[in-house]
């Protein structure tokens, strides 16, 4: 085999605010630092067509894209190592919204949680059941599978908020490779749990929607002014304190190691007047991204350097986007006219290249199998419970190859000895078609 492919690891942020430590804590930190695996390929963007659903004020959208790329980049992450783009620099996406459109159940739109809560909304107050909603709220799940399924991730960290859309883009992609060949990977959620939530200046998660946040980049003056404005209890000065419940302390440990974490308790214990524990709090952070706040306003005051940040980045998913692209039109009959031929073949041969097929039994059970050029079965699986399990097991088959079969053997049928190198020839060749070169 070849070298072992790298998991492509993508996410979007939608355009819409400044970050504040939160998304820091929650998102920034966790993923930059997981941008550095070498064995991971990173693809970051600023969902700004998305943004256009939550947001009509032109200038907002364009100051929170600045805000947003340049905190990325102060706050660590590599656009060379990385590819960091804006989603609106890349039309092959508004395309590929449309094919995705045109296999999705307009009734599993219907169910989508955000427009489900719209709906719900109205409901409640006697309103028309769409009142005030937007087609782009309602096709909101199909942009974010175009965006996720362009560039075959495998996993998608997201908030939980988001799970549901990951399997939306699962279920797109399953169609469509059901319908047209394989042609899409399947993605993954990963939701990290370790990460801490952080609370906000009145103790609730800290959240724009709360208005309740410390912007990340923040002159530092500012920061202590607002960090001076967290909810406290009234213990005066010398009271032992309390952790458990603290805004304060849970802001602290998050950005403390153990041992700081451990004296700031003990500091508690011991009374330390809330101005003190403030100014602690204050220190730490700043210590952390005082280093981060210079280059974010270098980059703010140098939007021009930005854009040309992000155009590289554009031009580097391009090179994937728009190969992709031609053979996603291709594949579905949007094709030159001379190209193969033009008439209506019973069923198209899609055998030129070895491809799983997903299928339900009359067991109820769902199956897939894998079958060579020639149509030839090459690896039948068991039954699986839902489509989802058949698909999570094809997409580890894809990525891991016959490294996978160890693992995967309890739900393959075995087999024949003869079948083995046609298997590792599939594979491979699946591995290297999905593969980022
Ligand atoms: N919907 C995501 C959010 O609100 C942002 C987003 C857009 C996204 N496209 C994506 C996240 C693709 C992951 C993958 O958080």
């Amino acid at each position: 085999m070849t070298s072992k492919p790298r998991i492509r690891v993508l996410t979007g942020i939608t355009t819409t605010g400044t970050p504040h430590l939160g998304n820091y804590v929650g998102a920034i930190r966790p993923t930059v630092q997981a941008s550095r695996d070498s064995q991971t390929n990173g693809f970051y963007f600023l969902a700004d067509y998305h943004a256009l659903i939550k947001c009509d004020e032109p200038a907002r959208i364009q100051r929170s894209t600045l805000e947003i790329a340049a905190s990325w980049i102060a706050s660590g992450l590599d656009p060379e190592k990385v590819t960091f783009y804006r989603q609106s620099d890349i039309p092959e996406i508004a395309e590929l919204t449309w094919f995705l459109t045109c296999v999705t159940g307009k009734g599993v739109l219907n169910r989508a949680h955000a427009y489900k809560a719209a709906v719900d909304k109205n409901n409640a107050a006697g309103h028309d059941p769409d009142s005030d909603v937007s087609a782009g709220l309602f096709m909101y799940p199909v942009l974010m599978g175009a965006d996720i399924l362009m560039f075959k991730a495998h996993k998608v960290p997201v908030g939980r908020d988001q799970i549901q859309h990951i399997e939306m883009a699962r279920d797109m992609a399953s169609s469509f490779n059901h319908l047209y060949g394989e042609h899409f990977v399947l993605p993954e959620a990963v939701i990290e749990e370790s990460v801490a939530l952080l609370p906000g200046l009145d103790g609730r998660k800290m959240s724009k929607s709360y208005d309740n946040t410390i912007p990340l980049f923040a002159p530092a003056a500012q920061m202590r002014k607002q960090i001076a404005g967290i909810v406290t209890d009234s213990k005066a000065p010398g009271e032992p304190k309390t952790t458990e419940g603290s805004a304060l302390f849970q802001i602290y440990q998050a950005f403390a190691n153990a041992e700081e974490t451990a004296a700031m308790a003990q500091a508690y214990a011991d009374g330390i007047a809330w101005g003190d524990a403030k100014q602690m709090l204050f220190e730490r952070i700043d210590r952390e991204i005082a280093p981060m706040r210079e280059q974010y306003q270098a980059l703010i005051n140098n939007p021009a350097q930005m854009d040309k940040i992000l155009l590289a980045g554009a031009d580097k998913a391009r090179q994937l986007a728009t190969p992709f692209m031609r053979e996603v039109r291709h594949a579905v009959g949007l094709r030159a006219l001379s190209s193969g031929t033009a008439t209506p073949a019973a069923k198209e041969a899609k055998t030129t290249a070895p491809s799983f097929k997903q299928y339900r039994e009359k067991d109820g059970q769902f199956y897939f199998k894998l079958v060579d050029a020639q149509g030839l079965l090459i690896l039948q699986s068991k039954g699986f419970a839902s489509p989802k399990e058949a698909g999570q097991t094809i997409a580890r088959l894809q990525t891991d190859g016959i490294a996978s079969l160890p693992d995967l053997n309890h739900v393959l049928v075995p087999l024949t000895p003869d079948k083995e190198p046609l298997l590792a020839q599939a594979l491979e060749y699946l591995s290297n078609s999905t593969k980022n070169s």
